[in-house]
């Protein structure tokens, strides 16, 4: 089970209103923290997932915890009809909203407001299903996961980006000497948020990764579920199908 953790230890407000409460915080600072402190590999990652996306040629896709859209962005490369991004954020929709508009996206990519807790969306609605670094902030992950394979279409596939953690030396070493070390020290630095980088190498930890996930997966009534782990272990992708 998912140990819970939150942003903001002095709090008695609900983890999800936390999460939305840290990432309003540091919107504005999020797009270029994400790309320096992974050093740009963020950008391979999301790559990675559209690509495995491609033998699908998916029509509709929802991007759930869209964040500021960087990979609603990036799956145009699948020409579909329509990228619905949702997120609880609103400081990160409007800056993901801004982009879209100066890149005159609008037509294609449309980012809303929506709990994937509780998605606004019918049954069957959805061609593909992604998620970048969203899961591990869900309040109830076993609800956001059975409200993800309620809208999508039979067969469909769902693919989920998240951290993991590398477990062998020497990359372990270095990998939890930045992570808890550089990363929240840089992370406080630029953003001003004093919780927002402690909380993420917590909530990476706490993370069921690996086949854990894998099984979370499976209980939701995802099949074919197959783990990619990515550079050394920081990341990996899930590939379910409905
Ligand atoms: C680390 S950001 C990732 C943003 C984007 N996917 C990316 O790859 O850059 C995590 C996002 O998850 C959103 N989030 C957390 N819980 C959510 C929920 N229950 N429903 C929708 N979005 C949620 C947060 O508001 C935040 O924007």
């Amino acid at each position: 089970m998912n140990k819970k953790v939150i942003p903001y230890k002095n709090s008695t407000d609900s983890k999800k209103n936390q999460v939305a409460e840290m990432f309003n915080n540091i919107a504005k600072k999020y797009d270029f923290l994400n790309h320096f402190l992974s050093m740009g590999i963020d950008k391979l990652w999301r790559n990675k997932v559209i690509s495995l996306l491609k033998k699908y040629q998916p029509k509709t896709i929802l991007d759930i915890a869209t964040g500021t859209g960087d990979l609603a962005i990036t799956a145009l490369k699948l020409n579909p009809d329509k990228i619905i991004g949702i997120d609880i954020s609103i400081g990160m929709l409007k800056i993901g909203k801004d982009k879209i508009k100066k890149k005159g996206l609008e037509n294609i990519i449309e980012l809303l407001e929506g709990d994937s807790e509780n998605i606004q969306f019918p049954n069957h609605s959805y061609d593909a299903a992604i998620v970048a670094f969203g899961v591990r902030n869900f309040e109830n992950l076993q609800m956001g996961l059975s409200e993800i394979h309620r809208v999508l279409k039979p067969g469909s596939p769902f693919i989920v980006l998240e951290f993991s953690k590398p477990g062998k030396f020497p990359i372990k070493q270095v990998y939890n000497f930045y992570f808890t070390n550089i990363l929240p020290f840089v992370g406080k630095l630029f953003s001003k948020d004093n919780s927002a980088y402690t909380y993420l190498p917590q909530s990476v930890n706490a993370f069921p990764e690996g086949n854990d996930f894998v099984e979370e997966l499976k209980k939701t009534g995802f099949r074919t579920v197959k783990e990619n782990r990515l550079s050394f272990g920081i990341a990996s992708i899930y590939l379910a199908e409905k």
